[in-house]
């Protein structure tokens, strides 16, 4: 038995024993900042090039991000060119402010605001490290001296705010790194005295920004440092709460919406969770949970695909088959009885004209974030009957009747076992169209008149035709019944084939571009007792019934 599980501290409560936040709601957005072209960045293993930057930040923007932070000047030229590059060429739309990182230094800061000369709305963003295991192990220092690095850091940003000149709109925010990792107490400590020096106001409030650095702990812990960091810190009208979650335990998601319900007004993060080890905090997974439950997420998610790709090809990184909302195959049902329960859900809401999405299985309109709705339902030998069906309605317009499901279902099943892998839908149709449209006729219709006669008030049809047998030998024949499908088999009767019975008839109208065509599905018994469906296509409704039990017939025979 491995004993490396003891070499870990379990993380320590918080003590919050009448914690509010399990009782919220999530009912309106945050504001999100992203910090794609920061953290993101940072952690790529190309760095994105000033272009690259540049499309992503209007990327960005028409998602509808009012604050995004683009970088940490000071530290990087190329941070520093981009940032000008934003400000000189003009891409900052007047409501979207920029916001630049800082560590708690004084060379830093000078640089970071020369860096931002002549923006409209800057948020200047420093911060140190706070955290109980940092101060033992890097910095071999006392709270007191992480309090002077962070005061003296905010004295000087505030005397070089008074000083500035210039129209930029500066507001501040500070991130007590690693809060996640500091004991709560002293980041309230360090906040205020943050706060104090700044001299921040209700009208001019700071961001107080609390990082789950490295996640270390289950969401709800979080949660109570956040409410319990919201209850007790001094002026707590001057500052807006902002959380910046990653991912390192997989619950970054999670950490962030009860965060959100513990009194966090502000989010940080990245699309796609892109970002630091394991990943910042997924924005567009957050927004869309909103979404789901009714609740504005005041971001633009409805061409997903279109951001995927503009963060695909930007950052070099590939999002997962399962990422939520995004990935390859969150639309997509493989097993049977989901795919039946998916089926049936599209149908209530379309026959209950429903206002609301009541799909089981599919927990958001694909379309709501730009994907097909079409794909929704791939095709395996997994897959049950009602799956092929399903698609051959959704996808191409066939309304197989029900009882001819287990007939389809099996040969989509046979050709799924034949290439071992699942089927796309039109793979499908090639399926359908090889079995009920394109196989072996052993008898044709070579010419046909059908018409109708009333004798002495009883309506009467008449089938006359000729018959090509086999591809040669051709018969004249003619038959009378209650209906077209009755007068051909009567025809049919006498050229000899007179074994089969009709059991069930289904008709509906197709479309092929403007024009429209009708569909007919003939069941028939075989003269060897079993069940067989013939499908039968023309402009003709009744024409269309008869060669529906004509192909029928050549399917038994072609066996
Ligand atoms: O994760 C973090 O703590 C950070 C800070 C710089 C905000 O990125
Ligand atoms: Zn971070």
């Amino acid at each position: 038995m491995n004993k490396g599980y003891k070499k870990y501290i379990p993380f320590k409560q918080i003590n919050l024993p009448d914690r509010q936040w399990p009782n919220n709601v999530i009912t309106k957005a945050p504001i999100w900042c992203s910090v794609d072209l920061r953290d993101g960045n940072q952690a790529l293993i190309d760095p994105m090039n000033l272009q690259e930057k540049l499309e992503f930040f209007h990327a960005l923007c028409d998602m509808g991000f009012k604050e995004i932070e683009i970088g940490f000047p000071s530290a990087s030229e190329t941070d520093y060119e981009i940032c000008r590059e934003l400000i000189e060429g003009g891409h900052i739309p007047d409501d979207v402010t920029i916001q630049v990182l800082v560590q708690a230094r004084e060379h830093l800061i000078i640089k970071t605001f020369e860096a931002i000369k002549g923006a409209k709305n800057v948020i200047v963003h420093f911060y140190n490290s706070t955290s109980t295991l940092q101060r033992k192990v890097v910095f071999k220092t006392d709270m007191d001296g992480i309090i002077d690095i962070a005061v003296n850091g905010a004295r000087l940003i505030k005397q070089l705010t008074d000083n500035y000149e210039g129209d930029t709109n500066i507001r501040f925010e500070y991130s007590p790194e690693s809060f996640s990792g500091t004991e709560v107490d002293n980041s309230i400590a360090i906040c205020e005295r943050v706060m104090e020096t700044l001299e921040c106001t209700p009208e001019n409030p700071i961001i107080l920004n609390l990082p789950n650095t490295v996640e270390m702990c289950t969401p709800n812990t979080y949660a109570d440092q956040i409410e319990y960091f919201i209850r007790n810190i001094k002026n707590r009208e001057s500052a807006i709460i902002s959380v910046h979650p990653h991912n390192d335990r997989g619950t970054g998601v999670a950490s962030t919406e009860l965060a959100l319900l513990a009194g966090a007004e502000r989010v940080e993060g990245t699309l796609f969770g892109n970002g630091e080890r394991t990943g910042n905090l997924d924005i567009v997974t957050v927004g869309l949970n909103m979404y789901t439950q009714g609740v504005d997420p005041q971001l633009d998610f409805s061409d997903l695909p279109k951001y995927r790709d503009i963060y695909e090809r930007c950052t070099n990184m590939k999002i997962g088959e399962r990422q939520p909302y995004i990935g390859e195959l969150v639309f997509t049902a493989f097993s049977g009885s989901h795919q039946d329960a998916i089926n049936k859900g599209y149908k209530y809401m379309k026959e209950h004209n429903s206002e609301y999405w009541e799909v089981p299985y599919i927990p958001i309109d694909p379309a709501d974030v730009g994907r097909q709705y079409e794909p929704i339902i791939r095709i395996n030998s997994q897959s049950g009957k009602g799956g092929a069906a399903y698609v051959m309605e959704h996808s191409f317009g066939y309304e197989l009747p029900k009882k001819m499901h287990p007939e389809f279902g099996a040969l989509v099943q046979k050709k799924c076992d034949e290439l071992g892998r699942e089927l796309i839908p039109k793979e499908l149709l090639d399926v359908f169209e090889t079995n009920y449209l394109n196989h072996k006729k052993k008898y044709e219709i070579v010419n046909s008149r059908i018409y109708e006669e009333n004798n002495e008030g009883v309506d009467y049809v008449h089938f006359k035709g000729i018959i090509q047998i086999d591809g040669k030998e051709v018969r004249t024949t003619t038959g009378v019944g209650n209906g077209p499908i009755d007068a051909f088999f009567k025809a049919m009767q006498k050229i000899g084939v007179d074994k089969y019975q009709f059991r069930s008839y289904s008709q509906h109208a197709i479309s092929e571009g403007s024009d429209s065509k009708a569909v007919s599905y003939i069941r028939l018994k075989t003269p060897e007792g079993k069940s067989i469906y013939g499908v039968g296509i023309d402009h003709n409704v009744n024409y269309s019934s008869i060669l529906g039990v004509l192909n029928a017939i050549n399917r038994n025979e072609a066996e």
